[in-house]
């Protein structure tokens, strides 16, 4: 709800209160920004002292009003010059080359259902309950900076942009534009941002906010891996549960810049928007530029609180289209379990298998195309690969079909390698500098989007391979980051990024637009490119090429912080994983996977009888309980050591925790879940599915119990293994949602070295659990 009232503005959603005035001067003073409050019961007479004589040596705006001191000030907005020396939302070089900015307020309106403004160009968040539009004009200059809110009141967002307009006869330029702007009057703070490599993706790390700058940026082109958009600002003693949050994000793909500063007045400040670094526009007169759309959120609930807000507005208001909500089909994927080498009676052999299993779809990724043995070629060349797979893309999805599977295909239509035909005849399609070397990523280049004809040929190619045969799932991927840009379709090569990103959307909406049925996954190098920008064209993103379960959990932790685990892809792949030579139990790998859209990335055909059961019942499992992952709240309990999550549906009548522990503690058998979420009044049951573990797992141990002596892994303790199982501890409680809440749940006690029985938690490394939670009738 928006209120207004004697220039005073009041942005309320569910839970909080946002609140700013108009001054006298004709700026915006920001006021408050936190838990819900009746702000016109005197919240505009309390927050606004008389400041007569501004402080110390700070300049003054005018001297009209020579008690205002803009860089002492919370602002909505704020320029270069006119003396605020902090980061300012705007910069434009004005006609006459000057840099100052002097932006009053002229006006507002309040739009609503189809009145509401939306982006040109850029992925905007799907239906706002309403939006303030503020129109600002520079006191000197005719240019116009419009700044939008628009209110998400249930999930307890609120997002932003701005727009500006040159109403000059000649162009302006815009040295930076950014999306939001918050001011807060003091506080001890921390900022979280999510950080990281390849396979190494969305660690967590809290900086104290001193006096000085704290940037969260890329420069990479895409919002990349090594430093997500998605940030948090924190009181110091806010945790998961408890304690002041504030939580950014972007709703773009490209270059991004979150700065959070401090100043000598204790006053933080965080902005967001499109990386200033390397980047201006040319706005001619009459033109108008747009920022992306920047969101906010504020949790006085803990961190837990602001993810909850975060996935409520992701799952609402990001993810659209058929997907959107529904649950996803069980795939396997080829890429692991055969990388480049894949030919039809592989893959058949793989589809039939798949079948058994309870898989759903099979994923055919790279090496289907052109000449792609390895990836040094044929990125461009969209056309089957008929010594693999000699019925085309056609033939080998009819049979695929056939088997009762649904078929879907990888590509990476925005590359092209220089060993291709695509290259050969058109070199001008990809991105380098003329006469100069290029520094290539994964052999390969960026085709130049900033072009009408490449954009074209590049839809209409896709196109056609997407309708050349029954393709229910695409993984769109994208390989490589941004080096030496330039087009010679622009005359300012800084707008290359950006524009790159305009006619990245151009293409992806055209492309996914044109088949509203296929579920679209977005991958960059695993998520080099893990954004609410793609997000709004393709419902999930694959995470990490990091299939390892103990990485795996620390990165699903990352993204849980801004992003539900309905958007996340999880795969279950082979031991020792290939990224880490790591060996986990298939029961492991299964519960990181569970909570998110479950995959396989494994030979099936290789699997042991042993193996195939296990992954049936889990597949079994899933399907049963994986509408839950739409329709819940996602909670993390603890992180870093060991990890408990737990998914509580939102009617709180069914919930899972999964436990997962790093190296085992020798003698230290006590463990506790710990349970938050529930409904106090309801009774529930809290069990598990007993495992069985094969004897392999015990070793040498066994000839504590077998009369007679097996040595270990030899043809005898094989074929023993294959028809003694070790059974694993029974979990089986009945209680109060409220007792589950305040104690948790004891289990039963680890293995400690003292004996073993079906009474004993097997806890090896990396050991897991998943515990359910039903309501349990009252009898
Ligand atoms: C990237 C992706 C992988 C796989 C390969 C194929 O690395 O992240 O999942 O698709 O490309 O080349």
């Amino acid at each position: 709800m928006i209120k207004v009232s004697d220039f005073k503005f009041v942005i309320e959603t569910n839970t909080t209160s946002y609140c700013f005035r108009k001054l006298n001067s004709g700026q915006l003073e920001h006021l408050y920004y936190g838990e819900k409050m009746d702000a016109f019961d005197g919240a505009f007479e309390a927050l606004c002292p008389v400041n007569k004589y501004p402080a110390g040596n700070l300049c003054t705006y005018s001297k009209d009003f020579p008690d205002v001191a803009l860089e002492n000030m919370c602002l909505e907005y704020s320029g270069y010059g006119k003396g605020d020396v902090r980061e300012p939302l705007v910069v434009i070089r004005n006609t006459d080359g000057s840099l100052t900015s002097d932006f009053i307020y002229h006006s507002y309106v309040i739009n609503r259902g189809e009145h509401i403004e939306s982006i040109n160009g850029m992925p905007s968040a799907l239906k706002p309950d309403e939006q303030l539009k503020i129109k600002l004009m520079d006191r000197q200059t005719n240019v116009e900076l419009d700044l939008y809110y628009n209110i998400f009141e249930e999930s307890d967002c609120i997002t932003r942009f701005s727009k500006v307009v040159n109403h000059e006869d000649s162009p302006i330029e815009i040295v930076r534009l950014l999306s939001n702007q918050l001011d807060i009057f003091e506080g001890s703070f921390e900022f979280m941002n999510f950080t990281g490599a390849w396979a190494r993706e969305m660690n967590v790390n809290t900086t104290p906010v001193f006096q000085g700058k704290l940037v969260n940026s890329s420069v990479a082109g895409v919002s990349s891996n090594r430093n997500n958009p998605f940030t948090i600002l924190k009181k110091s003693d806010t945790n998961e549960f408890a304690g002041d949050c504030f939580g950014f994000n972007l709703i773009y793909s490209g270059n991004h810049y979150t700065c959070v500063s401090k100043d000598g007045f204790g006053k933080v400040r965080v902005v967001s928007g499109i990386n200033p670094d390397c980047f201006s526009f040319k706005l001619n007169s009459n033109e108008a530029f747009f920022s992306p759309e920047a969101v906010m959120s504020y949790s006085g609930n803990g961190l837990n609180g602001l993810s909850k807000n975060m996935h409520t507005f992701v799952r609402k208001h990001i993810v659209r289209g058929k997907w959107a909500g529904k649950s996803r089909p069980v795939l396997l994927n080829s890429w692991e379990a055969s990388y480049f080498k894949i030919d039809e009676k592989k893959l058949i052999d793989m589809a039939k298998t798949a079948k058994k299993l309870g898989i759903e779809l099979l994923v055919v990724d790279d090496g289907w195309f052109g000449k792609r043995d390895n990836d040094k070629s044929s990125l461009g060349d969209w056309d089957t690969n008929l010594k693999k797979l000699p019925g085309g893309l056609k033939g080998i999805c009819d049979k695929i079909n056939g088997l009762g599977l649904d078929f879907g295909i990888w590509i990476e239509p925005e590359m092209v390698s220089v060993d291709s035909d695509l290259y050969r005849k058109h070199p001008d399609y990809a991105v380098c500098v003329p006469g100069k070397d290029h520094s290539e990523g994964r052999n390969q280049r960026f085709l130049d989007f900033t072009k009408k004809e490449v954009r074209d040929y590049i839809v209409d190619k896709i196109c056609n391979v997407l309708s050349s045969a029954n393709i229910s799932y695409v993984k769109w991927d994208m390989n490589r980051i941004f080096t030496d840009f330039y087009s010679d379709s622009l005359d300012n090569q800084m707008e290359f990024s950006h524009r790159y990103i305009l006619g990245l959307y151009d293409v992806i909406e055209r492309i996914t637009g044109a088949f509203p049925d296929i579920l679209f996954e977005g991958c960059a190098s695993g998520g080099n490119r893990f954004d609410l920008g793609i997000l709004c064209y393709m419902p999930q993103i694959w995470a990490s090429d990091n299939t390892d379960a103990w990485c795996r959990a620390a990165i699903q932790t990352g993204l849980s912080y801004g992003y539900p685990m309905s958007v996340v892809s999880s795969h279950i792949s082979g031991c020792p994983n290939h990224q880490t030579l790591r060996n986990t139990l298939l029961e492991t790998r299964f519960n990181v996977a569970f909570m998110a859209n479950l995959g396989y990335e494994i030979n099936v055909s290789d699997l042991s009888s042993e193996m195939m059961n296990e992954i049936k019942a889990q597949i079994k499992l899933y399907k049963e309980n994986r509408d839950v992952l739409f329709d819940s709240d996602f909670i993390r309990m603890s992180y870093g050591d060991n990890y408990e999550w737990m998914l509580v549906s939102r009617d709180k009548s069914k919930a899972f925790v999964i436990t997962l522990s790093g190296l085992s503690k020798a003698n230290y058998p006590d463990c506790e879940v710990k349970l938050t979420g529930l409904c106090d009044d309801k009774l529930y049951h809290f069990y598990n599915i007993p495992a069985k573990y094969d004897i392999h797992h015990f070793g040498d141990l066994i000839n504590i119990v077998s009369p007679v002596h097996i040595r270990q892994n030899s043809l005898v303790h094989n074929a023993v293994s294959k028809f003694v199982k070790m059974d694993g501890e029974t979990e089986d409680i009945v209680a109060k949602g409220s007792v589950l809440n305040k104690c948790g749940v004891r289990t039963h006690k680890n293995f400690a070295g003292t004996g073993y029985d079906s009474d004993v938690r097997f806890y090896q490394d990396f050991g897991s659990r998943l515990y359910f939670i039903e309501e349990a009738k009252n009898d």
